[in-house]
């Protein structure tokens, strides 16, 4: 969910659904907004995207100089306009991204003591219980903080009185908050992206933080109610412009992108000129380590695994990996003798953050793969990795896995290099290839679209597909299920392409198309064994190749996309793009709305 709040000093209603259109990526199942005008907070909801909200205040408008609002990402309770925030409660108004863990129990409690809950959401626990301790005469600072030192779980908050039209309190424990300082008016939002129309002067709450934010300024106090002091900085985060440029989505703008942000993020890492790695400053000590922990969820996940390839293959470094909400859990026995690196494109990802935690806690050193170098993962990392792939605002991420796959195998030539693994020659050669990636990006655009376009219109009208790849084009494979999967809603599965024969093969016929994906590698013989398998059950094959593999299969295909031949440090960077113009131009004939698909959220800060 995303949270914004404004103490201001003019109409603030379209300002925060000028600051919720930014925040919408962190959900859009229902927006609201409330305010308070002449000692009375009054709310505008509505149910489904931010249009429908402004047509609602449009028709109806909601005077006042303080307000709060939100954009849901559900939770607890449907997405319906009742449950959704500001939640109200005796003059309090809440609006809260994460889950109260303890809600049932304190539900119960305020209920037996005379409550009457009218939502199914765990937010209004917050409202509740505040409300009942303004009741026993407590003011509004001293209220909301013994309510917080009652809750369990996650939680960014913003609460409003009607008593004081002048202040607005934040509180944070996971999700992010921070407090934008302007001339005379004073802010709230879940980023700086989003309060990037009003300042670039930002404050970052840390965990147990909670803030009372009035014209004056904002004074933050820890979860005992010591005040503390929290540094302000200028964010970086407000320069970019969020806009969609001439294309119909922001996936399809994020697609194009790719050539320039991919060079970006490898000129940070690689010497060009040289072809060499640059030296590596992080800290973190390649040479000495026996094993690398990483941990992402999603798509960053996918590119992790290709990493763990790259690792083990060029720099000799065991690899171990898995999804951040397992890790978490897993108990995996750490030692000093190893680091952990996190991937993640917005670095607040709850279930990654909490790897992180468990990590930190047992002394392992901590990178991370961070494309929001503000956010909390990057900020609690003793070595960052920029990806430089900029705002991405499509839910579906496409050029932040591209930079995490151009940072992962740079890293990877660095570990090499210190680990003596890797030889002059070879890393010239790897980043002589790298160089080259970028531009062969803007080729394969334009000769693929058309192609892929055509097959897309075949593949909309498939209900399920079946995705191999072997080597590093296993995960690819992987994610090029999960993309078309989120965003056109037809079934898809990955599969290690030598699997197939232990199940997914059953369920070859002329109804799944598979798309194998298999660079004529030396791998390429294997996969093409089993593209033979699915042949001769009838199955039809999409194959994504290169000339020389275009070559060597003679296998009849329903489309065969050839590739440029590139060095096997480069094809998983470019075979991404295939994959993403699939799923793209497949959701676009299916209709889904690609930007926005249903029940998902980019930033995912609840576990
Ligand atoms: C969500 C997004 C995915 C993303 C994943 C991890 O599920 O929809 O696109 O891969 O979160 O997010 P992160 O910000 O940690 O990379």
């Amino acid at each position: 969910c995303g949270i914004v709040g404004i103490v201001g000093n003019r109409e603030v209603a379209p300002l925060l659904v000028d600051a919720l259109k930014r925040l919408e990526y962190r959900g859009y199942d229902s927006a609201g907004v409330a305010t308070i005008a002449d000692g009375r907070l009054d709310r505008r909801r509505a149910e489904g995207k931010l249009v429908n909200l402004e047509q609602l205040l449009a028709a109806n408008p909601l005077p006042g100089h303080v307000g709060v609002g939100h954009t849901r990402w559900a939770t607890h309770g449907a997405p319906t306009t009742n449950n959704a925030h500001p939640h109200f409660t005796d003059g309090v108004a809440v609006v809260h991204n994460g889950i109260i863990e303890n809600f049932a129990p304190l539900r119960a409690e305020l209920t037996a003591a005379g409550a009457d809950f009218v939502t199914q959401t765990d937010t209004e626990v917050v409202a509740q219980m505040i409300a009942a301790h303004i009741r026993t005469g407590m003011d509004p600072r001293a209220a909301t903080l013994a309510t917080l030192q009652r809750l369990e779980g996650a939680y960014a908050l913003a609460v409003m009185f009607d008593s004081d039209d002048g202040m607005i309190i934040g509180a944070r424990n996971g999700p992010p908050l921070a407090v934008g300082h302007g001339k005379g008016e004073m802010f709230l939002g879940s980023d700086a992206i989003a309060l990037a129309p009003f300042t670039d002067e930002i404050t970052y709450l840390e965990d147990g933080d909670w803030a009372v934010v009035t014209r004056a300024g904002a004074e933050i106090y820890d979860h005992n109610g010591n005040r503390v002091t929290r540094a302000s900085q200028i964010s970086k985060g407000t320069a970019y412009v969020v806009d969609k440029g001439n294309h119909r989505h922001f996936m399809e703008k994020e697609i194009y992108e790719q050539g320039e942000v991919v060079s970006h993020t490898l000129a940070n890492y690689l010497d060009f000129a040289g072809g060499r790695v640059k030296p590596d400053t992080s800290g973190i000590d390649f040479a000495a380590l026996d094993r690398l922990a990483i941990s992402a969820c999603g798509t960053a996940y996918y590119a992790g695994l290709i990493g763990k390839y790259w690792f083990e293959r060029f720099a000799r470094l065991p690899v171990e990996i898995d999804v951040a909400s397992e890790f978490r859990y897993r108990e995996m026995p750490l030692t000093g003798t190893m680091a952990a690196l996190f991937i993640t494109q917005s670095g607040e990802t709850a279930d990654t953050l909490a790897s992180l935690r468990y990590c930190k806690a047992q002394g392992v050193r901590i990178g991370s793969v961070v494309n929001v170098v503000e956010s909390t993962i990057a900020r609690e990392s003793d070595a960052v990795f920029p990806t430089l792939a900029g705002p991405e605002i499509g839910v579906a991420s496409t050029k932040a896995f591209t930079c995490q796959l151009s940072v992962l195998a740079s890293l990877a030539m660095i570990a090499g290099r210190a680990r003596g693994t890797l030889s002059d020659a070879d890393e010239k050669a790897m980043v002589q290839a790298l160089v080259e990636a970028p531009r062969l990006f803007n080729q394969i655009l334009n000769t693929i679209q058309p192609q892929i376009e055509a097959l897309s219109r075949e593949l909309s009208r498939f209900k399920d597909v079946l995705y191999l790849g072997r080597g590093t084009s296993y995960p690819l494979a992987l994610e090029g299920a999960l993309k078309l999967k989120e965003i056109s809603y037809i079934h898809a599965e990955g599969y290690a392409a030598g699997e197939l024969k232990h199940g997914p093969i059953a369920l070859i016929d002329e109804t799944m198309p598979v798309i194998v994906i298999a660079p004529h590698d030396r791998l390429f013989e294997k996969t093409v064994s089993n593209m033979q398998e699915v042949a001769a059950r009838g199955g039809q094959i999409i194959l994504i190749t290169d000339a020389a593999g275009a070559k060597a299969s003679t296998l009849k295909t329903m489309a065969t996309i050839v590739l440029p031949e590139v060095s096997e440090i480069v094809a998983p960077i470019l075979y991404a793009l295939p994959v993403q113009l699939i799923a793209y131009h497949t959701a676009v004939f299916m209709g889904t709305d690609v930007d926005q698909p249903r029940n998902l959220a980019k930033s995912v800060t609840v576990e």
